[in-house]
């Protein structure tokens, strides 16, 4: 089964539009979609479509208190939230830093919310060794006093360069660099699900399908579900099927 997240971001802006995503989205053999809508959304789309996973864009790491327009883990657990993503590049452009993303990963592990880490370079870089060192730093402080074994099973990694992203239409990252990624955290014996993000799009997936990834992180195209169902049937075709 290969879990593919559908990051909403700040769309759509009507209730009506969000169910008519959802009710546009096929069912897949193999593929578990889990959304992140607007949070003011969250609740009521949580009521009506039972079968599927919400969760949420951001978290504050506090429990609660005096943080003017945040929210915290515990609130969005409390409202069937079931996972979180956390230091989305997005987030990092508006001021955030890995230090605070630590300390998310933290109150959301506290709680069991799963946490979808992301991580990768900021800008393009060539050089493996180069690349290695940046992962090296982001992880070291994105899990500072976090348990990765005991955690293990609560972590999902994206790698998500921000350059990536496909509002900058960089491209997406080469397959052989995502393959030395997956490599890099298991060299390190870190045991969580990977997922890619990215750029993805139907016309390009199929790079990815044959690496031992988890699932995808998928922004813009999954705000078009005729799009949308299309990576989706590919990785349900495709012969690999990483757990
Ligand atoms: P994209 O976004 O698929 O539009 O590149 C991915 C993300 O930001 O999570």
């Amino acid at each position: 089964m290969k879990i593919v997240i559908a990051n909403w971001k700040m769309n759509p802006l009507k209730f009506s539009d969000a169910e008519k995503l959802i009710n546009n989205y096929q069912i897949f053999k193999n593929v578990k979609v889990w959304i992140t809508p607007p949070n003011i959304f969250l609740l009521s789309l949580k009521n009506k479509f039972k079968k599927i996973i919400f969760g949420a864009q951001n978290i504050h790491f506090e429990e609660k208190g005096a943080y003017t327009g945040e929210i915290s883990a515990k609130m969005i657990k409390n409202i069937g939230a079931r996972f979180v993503i956390i230091n989305h590049s997005e987030r990092r452009k508006m001021g955030e830093n890995l230090e605070m993303a630590n300390k998310k990963i933290i109150s959301a592990l506290e709680i069991n919310l799963i946490t979808v880490v992301c991580l990768g370079e900021e800008k393009r870089i060539k050089n493996l060794s180069q690349l290695k060192n940046e992962w090296s730093k982001q992880l070291n402080l994105l899990f500072k006093e976090v348990n990765l074994i005991k955690n293990k099973n609560r972590i999902i990694i994206a790698y998500e360069p921000t350059w990536a992203i496909s509002t900058y239409g960089q491209g997406s990252v080469p397959r052989e660099i995502v393959y030395y990624f997956i490599n890099f955290l298991r060299e390190k014996n870190i045991q969580s699900k990977i997922i890619y993000g990215g750029s993805v799009f139907k016309e390009n997936i199929e790079n990815y399908l044959d690496l031992p990834l988890d699932g995808f992180l998928i922004g813009s195209q999954s705000l078009i579900p005729k799009n949308f169902n299309r990576i989706c049937s590919l990785i349900t075709s495709s012969k690999k099927q990483s757990f």
